[in-house]
């Protein structure tokens, strides 16, 4: 089951210069960061309140961040729902026909993840993520 807003992801093109706004000039808390290759982003998950702000600087302007970053400029890229089953919740999507962009739950900075296609959601890119213990 869908529990909470576990995070909202921000594109950025420099992680250190975002770092500087959402955690020295907002005071927002830094819990993690991470080089996550099979993504192609450096990420950091900054704390406030029960959910965090993702920052998301893209590795390369091919893979998909990138892509979002040379098209906008940066800004808000996705919302990501915490699951205390993300397995379970992606074949809920999965039987109800939304298009799916993971198959299956993978790695990824907050803990096991999958993404819904945005086509599944007007626009909108969805995240689920079951966080680890
Ligand atoms: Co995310």
């Amino acid at each position: 089951m869908l529990k909470r807003i576990h995070h909202v992801g921000v594109v950025v093109p420099r992680l250190d210069d975002a770092m500087r706004l959402w955690r020295d000039v907002l005071g927002l808390e830094f819990t993690a960061s991470a080089t996550i290759e099979e993504q192609g982003v450096k990420a950091a998950l900054l704390r406030i309140g029960e959910s965090e702000i993702e920052l998301l600087e893209p590795l390369s302007p091919d893979n998909g961040v990138g892509r979002f970053l040379a098209r906008r400029g940066g800004g808000l890229h996705h919302v990501c729902f915490a699951t205390d089953d993300v397995a379970r919740d992606l074949e809920s999507a999965r039987e109800k026909g939304l298009p799916l962009i993971d198959q299956k739950p993978r790695h990824g900075l907050a803990g096991m993840i999958c993404f819904l296609h945005p086509k599944a959601t007007r626009g909108v890119l969805v995240e689920y993520a079951q966080p680890e213990e």
